[in-house]
Formats: C-alpha cells, sequence, structure tokens
C-alpha cells in the first residue's frame, strides 16, 4: 500500500502527464500545420482572384482604349470636334481603369450589371457592331426583378468578357444580349454574334477565368457556334449561389503569413 501510493501512483500520474504534454504537442503541431496549409490555399485562391479580376478589368478597358484611339485619329483629319470627343471617352475609361485596378487589388471591386450593360453597348458602338443589349431596371434589376446576393458579380464579368471577346475575334456586325430568369430562379445570359464562329482556338485565360468565377457561384459556362453562324456564350447562375471569394472578397486584408 505504502508503494503504491509513494512510488507507483505518482509515477503513473507523471507518465500520463508526459504522454498528454506529447499529445499537446504533436496536436498543437498538427494544428500549425493545418494553418499553414489554409494560409497557403487562401493566398493561391487570392492570387487566382486576382489574376481573374485584372485580366477582365484590362482586357475590356484596353480593347475600348484601342479601339476609340483607332476611331480618334480617322477622325482628327475630317471632324477634330468627334475626335476630341472619342479623346475624352479614353481619359474617362483610363481614369476608371485606374479606379478599378485599384479595386481589384484591394479585394472590393464587385461589377454590376447596370455599369457592365451600359459598357457593353459603349464597346459595340466603338466596334461598329449594332448591338441589341437590354436595359436594366431601377436598382439594378434585370430580367424581371433583382437578382439575388452572388448572382449578379458573375453575370457581370461574364458579361464584360464576352462583349471583349466578341469586340476582338467574332469580326461580327451584330451582337444580342439577352438575360433570362428560368422558373427555378436560376438567371442565363446569353451573348451571340454573327461573326466568324468558334475558330477552335484554345480557350484563353478569359474563358478559363470566366469557367472558375461560374463555378464558384455553382453556374456554368457553355460556349456553342450559333444557331445561324458567329457565336454563343451562355453563363448561368442557379438561384441560390454557393458563397465564393469571387461573390464575398471582404476578407481581413494582410494577415497573410
Ligand atoms: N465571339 C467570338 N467569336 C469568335 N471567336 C471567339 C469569340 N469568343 C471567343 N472566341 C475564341 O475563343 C478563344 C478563347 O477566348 P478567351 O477569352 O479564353 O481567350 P482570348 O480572348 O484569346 O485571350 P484572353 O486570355 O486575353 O481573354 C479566342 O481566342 C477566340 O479564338
Ligand atoms: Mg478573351
Amino acid at each position: 500500500r505504502e508503494v503504491w501510493s509513494s512510488f507507483v501512483v505518482p509515477a503513473a500520474l507523471g507518465g500520463f502527464a508526459l504522454m498528454s504534454a506529447r499529445k499537446t504537442v504533436r496536436t498543437m503541431r498538427e494544428l500549425r500545420e493545418a494553418r499553414a496549409a489554409v494560409a497557403q490555399l487562401a493566398a493561391n485562391e487570392e492570387r487566382l482572384r486576382l489574376a481573374r479580376d485584372l485580366h477582365d478589368l484590362l482586357g475590356h478597358s484596353l480593347s475600348l482604349i484601342t479601339l476609340k484611339s483607332e476611331l480618334a485619329g480617322r477622325m482628327l483629319p475630317g471632324d477634330p470636334e468627334r475626335a476630341a470627343g472619342e479623346v475624352a471617352d479614353i481619359e474617362r475609361v483610363g481614369r476608371q481603369s485606374l479606379v478599378d485596378v485599384r479595386e481589384a487589388v484591394s479585394g472590393y471591386r464587385r461589377p454590376t450589371l447596370a455599369v457592365e450593360l451600359a459598357g457593353a453597348r459603349t464597346a459595340l458602338a466603338a466596334a461598329g457592331i449594332e448591338a441589341d443589349v437590354p436595359q436594366a431596371g431601377p436598382d439594378g434589376a434585370v430580367a424581371g426583378g433583382p437578382l439575388a446576393a452572388g448572382q449578379e458579380s458573375p453575370l457581370a464579368w461574364s458579361l464584360r468578357e464576352a462583349v471583349t471577346n466578341v469586340v476582338r475575334h467574332s469580326g461580327a456586325s451584330r451582337c444580342a444580349v439577352v438575360l433570362v430568369r428560368r422558373p427555378d430562379g436560376a438567371v442565363r445570359l446569353t451573348v451571340t454574334d454573327n461573326g466568324t464562329g468558334p475558330a477552335g482556338a484554345p480557350e484563353g485565360n478569359g474563358l478559363t477565368g470566366l469557367r472558375e468565377r461560374l463555378a464558384l457561384a455553382g453556374g456554368t459556362l457553355a460556349t456553342a457556334p450559333g444557331v445561324r453562324g458567329g457565336y454563343t456564350l451562355h453563363a448561368t447562375v442557379p438561384a441560390h449561389p454557393a458563397p465564393s471569394p469571387d461573390a464575398a472578397p471582404d476578407l481581413p486584408r494582410g494577415g497573410r503569413p
């Protein structure tokens, strides 16, 4: 009995204490590793988001600046006043791009459909493409009502890149944008043109990025030759999109390892 209380019990307790200390050390190490892995994943995700945002923002703005510079150059000899108008537009687009890039870098950029619909009209007009683009209603309502949180941003990005592609690749004379709300609440954007259609070129950063954006929201992207030639792009976002870093990137900044 003496031996138990004076030796075995403390020894056993010491053994348990040692074991649990070892276990704690191991758990803490595992926790640290897991946190590092999560931080790494978040950093990669953030890098991808920034790459997509910069591509889609600048691809569109620089295409517009190029188009308008060409227009201004052509108008300059015969119609300096209209050329000046185009130059004023170039300045505005340049300034807006600076704001956009700053917002993209800080993660606060959230494109809206109303703005991108207006931008689509401007870009198609500058390219001399006859455009059929719906108007957003008051409060940004489209396709018969307001959009659910998380639906708007991926659709707005899709419209922006689709129109940039029409301007850059299609050689079309007409382009139509259609937004439809399906009975299940999903919203589908369709952009069609009457241009050359898909040339069999592999997907670039634009369509790859769009596919990622839409997948993050639980949506889909599909491209195909148009029914009567040309090119068709469909982007669909479900009624209740998955919360995604694209839809809500208001993460605390600068907290990275
Ligand atoms: N409206 C269109 N008409 C004809 N071809 C198109 C159209 N939209 C896309 N494409 C084709 O699909 C390809 C891939 O488009 P994607 O946007 O992924 O890349 P990109 O525009 O070539 O380059 P970027 O990475 O700068 O966007 C294009 O290179 C083009 O060949
Ligand atoms: Mg593109």
